[in-house]
């Protein structure tokens, strides 16, 4: 008879655990057969013991299994999603799933809300008024095969063992493991029905991982585990030291991404990553080679054909479309305040960390679980690394609704930059590709 007891021990003293033992922890948890403190003491040992390949898969396969695995089958096409590790400013999805979609590919995409100082695809979404981000499994795939794209919240029957485990982790400080985040992750992917997965793994002050090396071993680990479940996989290594664009907050995230698609946003970080990853999965669903997709993504960009399914999709998700067209019409926060350069220089860093925690103090993100975000609060970045700025410019504008809040993310910005007489080199965004 299997304890939970002799498990922790075994891995404890650094022992590979069985697939049987596995999937006891695994279920015994999630039907609360398990208690808290006992799974506290297994993910630690984890987190200290780390886990081999093979346990990897079985954890992975056990937190799938504990949950509805959609069946896309009968939708035709190749169906692809993209998953990042979490960042600041990162609002690629908004753009990336309708330029795929654009270009063939069918985008099933399960988003997450913010998390720490990270924001959510799901969170941006629902600035939209009317926008719909949970919906049944009937209309979910109805959305997918009209527009070829859809957009949603992780529905509480897909891997419910990675929800308990993940609330978890987050109050026993061992979020950051490798194989717990390799196996949060694809285990809520695979149980998607994809058929192509990108991983846009992000290394730096504003993500979960600071190390490249990490980084690299966590992207490897992840592709590893999708191809063994007969995926084709891509990952990105890029780079989070610096917000992604100009924005950070909810709403004017949103709005970044519709400039971008309607091509009057000229941020190249944006575009450089969103086209690399979006040709990525257009050339892992159709074979083509990567330089033929990055050619048919640009067109559909270039010629606004993302724009009309980005609509498309708001419009078949409940969400207010003249808002989208007309982003002007949105209300307004009550503070803009400017954060003023406190020396001239040239600007080295940017901690994103920071940054993130400027943006959940404005009310963008939660401190609690049950927190309500503010979707007009956010920063807007004038001033990134490499730029020249003088005593007394504008490094960024901050949106907030209380003066309180206004005050505390001033503080976190200004204290998140650093200057210097010499120009640092330009930080390359997409660090390394993994296949
Ligand atoms: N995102 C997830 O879904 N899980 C993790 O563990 C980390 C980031």
């Amino acid at each position: 008879m299997l304890t939970a007891y002799e498990i922790i021990r075994k891995k404890r003293d650094g022992n590979h655990l069985s697939k049987e033992e596995i999937e006891f922890f695994v279920n015994g948890y999630t039907s609360g057969r398990i208690p808290d403190y006992q799974v506290s003491s297994l993910l630690m040992a984890i987190f200290f013991s780390s886990l081999g390949d093979e346990e990897l898969l079985y954890l992975t396969q056990a937190m799938m299994s504990t949950g509805v695995v959609v069946d896309l089958s009968d939708i035709p096409g190749c169906k692809a999603d993209k998953h990042s590790t979490g960042g600041v400013g990162d609002k690629i999805s908004l753009m990336l799933a309708p330029l795929a979609a654009a270009c063939g590919v069918k985008v099933p995409m399960v988003s997450g809300r913010g998390l720490g100082h990270t924001g959510g695809t799901v969170d941006k979404l629902e600035s939209i008024p009317g926008f719909r981000t949970r919906m049944s499994i009937d209309e979910y795939k109805k959305i997918l095969g009209r527009v070829g794209l859809v957009m949603s919240a992780q529905s509480d029957d897909l891997v419910p063992a990675d929800r308990k485990l993940y609330a978890l982790r987050d109050v026993t400080a061992t979020v950051e493991s490798i194989p717990l985040i390799a196996s949060s992750i694809m285990s809520k992917k695979l149980a998607e029905g994809i058929d192509a997965l990108v991983l846009d793994i992000k290394v730096g002050s504003g993500a979960f991982m600071k190390r490249s090396a990490d980084a690299r071993t966590l992207a490897k680990k992840m592709v590893k585990v999708g191809k063994l479940y007969g995926k084709k996989v891509a990952a990105y290594i890029t780079d989070m030291n610096q917000p992604l664009g100009s924005e950070v907050g909810n709403w004017n995230e949103v709005v970044e991404s519709i400039k971008v698609l309607r091509g009057e946003c000229k941020a190249c970080d944006l575009i450089e990553l969103t086209v690399g990853l979006t040709s990525e999965m257009v050339s892992l669903c159709s074979g083509e080679a990567l330089p033929a997709a990055v050619k048919r993504v640009k067109k559909a960009l270039v010629s606004g054909a993302g724009y009309e399914k980005f609509i498309e999709m708001v419009r078949a998700q409940g969400g207010d479309v003249t808002v989208v067209e007309n982003p002007g019409k949105y209300r307004k926060p009550r503070i803009v305040k400017e954060v003023k350069a406190p020396g001239s220089g040239y600007v080295t860093s940017i901690d994103t960390y920071r940054v993130g925690m400027a943006s959940v103090k404005l009310g963008g993100g939660r401190l609690k679980v049950d927190d309500l975000v503010d979707p007009v609060v956010g920063v807007t970045f004038l001033k990134k690394i490499s730029d020249k700025v003088w005593r007394g410019d504008i490094l960024a504008l901050v949106h907030a609704n209380t003066a309180e809040s206004a005050g505390a993310a001033e503080e976190e910005i200004t204290s998140a930059y650093k200057f210097s007489d010499r120009k640092p080199p330009e930080i390359g965004l997409i660090k390394e590709r993994i296949t």
